[in-house]
């Protein structure tokens, strides 16, 4: 997946004239405080340098992942056409760009950040969408969302791991009080990070919410640790994004977990890929997780006809979708 050329020429003038190797430095920083998921009263995105690595680092791995959510629960949500956008822990905007991307008749949005220096980073970049009308607010998730208007979309992409587990729900009960249509929460895809994830998925199914992506039902999670939901999207990294990580390949695997919850029921779904198909000639082997909330290892061979025609070309992170 590469990012939209308006925002890769945002970031590309944002990262002109910058110090790769301060830039290099910074990043690893950065990504050692999230790795550690560091919780010591400040921001991570405290200094400019720090919000231009992010830019050149950590934006297009989370723009991937929430790009690929969107897609996932739009699926189940065919009809749904969100016209305005509520985004929480906004950072450069990354959610907003993917909303865009994935619904063109986006109209409004307002992003919420914390940190002076990646909002500063993320107004620029926002001025380059096309045909949105963006307001950002500076202001603390810990503190009331007062005099928000609802949105269509809401969305809280790898923000929880940086709030105070206490805070969580409170944050999480006030932004479904904003939703619509669609509250859409990506983090890590890492254990933690689904462990996170499952007690909202508790909370959020208490209050009358429908889960519509990942889970394709509301029974509790099947897998057990230190088995984990999680999926991977693959970003393209540009030239600077190599030189600051140091690394050869063109493209990361961003791994990230994801729950969708919607105000109306999404269209019922048999089953999602959890990992990578096992394909040999004439066999495909799923890690299913069943409408019926079972996780189930499942084969398809030559004899399942068009049903085996039709899985053989699914993904990890893929519904089955009835005919
Ligand atoms: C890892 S970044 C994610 C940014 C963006 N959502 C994305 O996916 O690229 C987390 C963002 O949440 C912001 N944030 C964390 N805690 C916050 C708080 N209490 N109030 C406002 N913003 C906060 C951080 O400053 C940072 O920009």
């Amino acid at each position: 997946m590469s990012l939209p050329a308006r925002l890769k020429h945002g970031i590309e003038m944002a990262l002109e004239g910058v110090n790769l190797k301060e830039l290099g430095q910074v990043a690893e920083d950065l990504s050692n405080r999230y790795r550690q998921e560091q919780r010591d009263g400040n921001f991570h995105l405290s200094s400019e340098l720090k919000a231009k690595a992010y830019l050149a680092t950590r934006l297009p791995a989370t723009y991937g992942a929430i790009h690929d959510g969107m897609a996932k629960l739009g699926q189940l949500l065919p009809r749904f056409a969100p016209r305005t956008h509520l985004d929480v822990g906004a950072g450069p905007g990354s959610a907003l760009w993917a909303a865009k991307e994935i619904w063109s008749r986006l109209e409004e949005a307002t992003l919420i950040e914390g940190s002076s220096d990646i909002q500063a980073e993320g107004m620029k970049l926002s001025a380059l969408l096309d045909a949105v009308k963006v307001k950002w607010i500076h202001g603390d998730l810990s503190h009331s969302l007062s005099q928000l208007e609802r949105a269509d979309l809401v969305t809280l992409a790898y923000v929880l791991n940086e709030l105070e587990p206490d805070l969580r729900l409170a944050l999480i009960t006030r932004l479904w009080n904003l939703t619509d249509g669609v509250l859409l929460i990506v983090e890590p895809g890492t254990t933690a990070g689904w462990q996170r994830l499952l007690i909202i998925r508790d909370h959020l199914l208490a209050m009358g919410a429908y889960v519509v992506a990942p889970c394709p039902h509301s029974e509790t999670c099947p897998l057990a640790k230190p088995d984990w939901c999680h999926f991977s999207a693959r970003v393209e990294r540009s030239r600077v994004h190599r030189l600051a990580k140091d690394a050869e390949l063109g493209y990361e695997d961003e791994k990230y977990s994801y729950l969708a919850f919607a105000r109306s029921q999404p269209m019922p779904t048999p089953a999602r890929i959890l990992a990578s198909p096992h394909r040999r000639s004439g066999l495909v082997q799923l890690k299913l997780c069943t409408q019926e909330g079972k996780l189930e290892q499942r084969s398809f061979s030559k004899r399942d006809g068009t049903l085996y025609k039709k899985v053989r070309k699914l993904d990890w992170g893929d519904v089955i979708i009835p005919e």
